[in-house]
């Protein structure tokens, strides 16, 4: 089997201060603190304030990212900013991070891969890197879903947060560290099931008075369970791909670390990989659903309590609207 190609050299994360509790929730919807934990595993989220951009919070991790790299913003060849709620339609969230960090010798862009857009990411950082076109990537999952909820609606609200992780990827060294398999797929035939209509709505050439948005306008709007079934197939067939393309089994994972969409999606994904809950990274519960940032999110918070060490073997896996699914095997 060939060595990877890329190893991440860098983390960073940045989330608001504002906690927004299951209880603060009870007083603005009709739901309990006991129908989201059993459902969800979600006891808080953060909240950003309004003057704070998904491409604020993201040049704040970028940033955090490049210092752990030792790497300066002006080394960065290749910023890719995997992110569902853009600060503005044009021009690319990337290319606002990149202003806002002094990226100025990078190719800035962004990759709409819902929460599967920090790995679609990584694996165009590899191929970008494996094929000469840039030394080095930053790769940033940034999220405002705050701004893309309806807080009338019970059953999304609960569910989301805001928070940003970024990594950096460098070319490995041939000591067998590093990404060492990835897979990308996704089914367009079932966007339906989870989606955001556009603000002039589905034709935009209609005058926007119009326009029927349907109840909340343009925020998300989800077929729960029907995507928890999906999610749940494709990330067990995500990982066990990936697994397989790096020549290991779940016994050579020392660490699972699931997009954090629904405490219980991620148990039975654990569960069909045979992967117990003891090497299963887990932080739902104080973060919600991040969408993007959650698996950089995760990678850094797992590094910095020991989780994560030299040597250690990761599988991360992530599915999202699109539909989209991908997964990555990671020896660090
Ligand atoms: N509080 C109280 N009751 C609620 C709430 C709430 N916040 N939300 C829904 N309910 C009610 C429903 O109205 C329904 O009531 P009814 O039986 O009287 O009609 C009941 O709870 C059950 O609703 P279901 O939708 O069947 O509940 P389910 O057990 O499927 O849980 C959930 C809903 C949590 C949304 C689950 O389906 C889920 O997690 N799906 C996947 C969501 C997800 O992960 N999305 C993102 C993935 S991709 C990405 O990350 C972008």
């Amino acid at each position: 089997m060939k060595g990877p190609i890329v190893r991440m050299s860098g983390v960073g994360m940045w989330v608001p201060e504002r906690v927004l509790t299951n209880s603060e929730l009870e007083k603005m919807v009709d739901t309990s603190d006991e129908w989201i934990t059993t459902r969800t595993g979600i006891k808080e989220r953060r909240i950003a304030d309004e003057k704070t951009t998904a491409a604020d919070m993201g040049a704040r991790a970028g940033l955090a990212a490049l210092d752990d790299a030792g790497m300066a913003p002006e080394d960065v060849d290749a910023l890719i900013v995997a992110t569902a709620t853009p600060d503005r339609l044009l021009p690319a969230t990337a290319c606002d991070v990149q202003a806002m960090m002094g990226a100025k010798n990078a190719v800035a862009f962004d990759v709409w891969g819902a929460c599967t857009g920090w790995l679609y990411g990584i694996n165009i950082a590899q191929g970008l890197i494996g094929t000469g076109q840039a030394r080095n990537a930053l790769i940033i999952g940034t999220e405002k879903l705050s701004s893309i909820v309806d807080w009338k609606d019970r059953s999304t609200v609960v569910l989301f947060g805001d928070a940003a992780g970024a990594t950096v990827v460098v070319p490995a060294a041939t000591d067998g560290r590093g990404v060492v398999a990835t897979y990308m797929k996704s089914d367009g035939s079932l966007g339906d099931l989870l989606f955001r209509p556009p603000a002039r709505g589905l034709n935009p050439s209609i005058p926007i008075d119009v326009v029927a948005l349907g109840e909340g306008g343009n925020t998300i709007k989800m077929a729960g369970p029907e995507v928890f079934k999906s999610a749940v197939r494709s990330m067990c067939e995500a990982a066990e791909i990936a697994l397989k393309d790096a020549g290991l089994t779940a016994g050579d994972v020392d660490l699972l670390i699931p997009h954090q969409a629904n405490i219980r999606i991620i148990e039975a994904t654990a569960k069909y990989a045979g992967i117990p809950m003891d090497r299963v990274w887990v932080n739902i519960d104080r973060y919600g659903n991040t969408s993007s940032a959650s698996i950089p999110v995760s990678i850094y918070e797992a590094r910095a309590c020991g989780r994560i060490q030299a040597g250690s073997v990761l599988l991360l896996v992530a599915f999202g609207s699109g539909f989209t699914w991908a997964s990555a095997v990671v020896r660090w």
